[in-house]
């Protein structure tokens, strides 16, 4: 979100989409209206210290693709031709639990706080 709101200064558009796909997966989508990323840039986005900005560290993907990845996830990218730039997380959606098959202990019986 800060990428899309650095990349529109003069204002813009970010459409933010949260859907669940039926392969078990979490999707969260970001897509601005700013001006794209080149594509001879496309291909280092993700690495450390990969920065087209004055006074960007180049730190912001990586960390966020690393965190993706150690949940189980993935990030992907994609500038479509009518212009803009669409990020795309993909997260293993948590398992619903059944009514009843809650694990920690029944309201009321925890211990952590008896004889308080
Ligand atoms: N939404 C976007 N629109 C256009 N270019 C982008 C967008 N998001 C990322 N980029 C490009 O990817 C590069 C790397 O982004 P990253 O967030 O890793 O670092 P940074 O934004 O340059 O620095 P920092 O995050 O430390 O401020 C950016 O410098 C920019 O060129
Ligand atoms: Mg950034």
């Amino acid at each position: 979100m800060r990428n899309a709101k650095e990349a529109m200064a003069d204002g813009g558009h970010l459409r933010i989409e949260v859907s669940r796909s039926g392969d078990g997966q979490v999707c969260l989508a970001l897509a601005d209206s700013g001006p794209g990323i080149a594509p001879e840039n496309l291909a280092n986005i993700f690495e450390p210290f990969f920065s087209t900005k004055a006074k960007g560290t180049g730190l912001g993907l990586a960390l966020v693709q690393q965190i993706v990845s150690e949940h189980g996830g993935r990030i992907e990218v994609d500038c479509p031709p009518g212009g803009g730039t669409r990020f795309t997380i993909l997260l293993p959606a948590a398992k619903s639990l059944a009514p009843g098959a809650e694990t920690g202990p029944a309201p009321g019986t925890g211990s952590a706080l008896a004889g308080t």
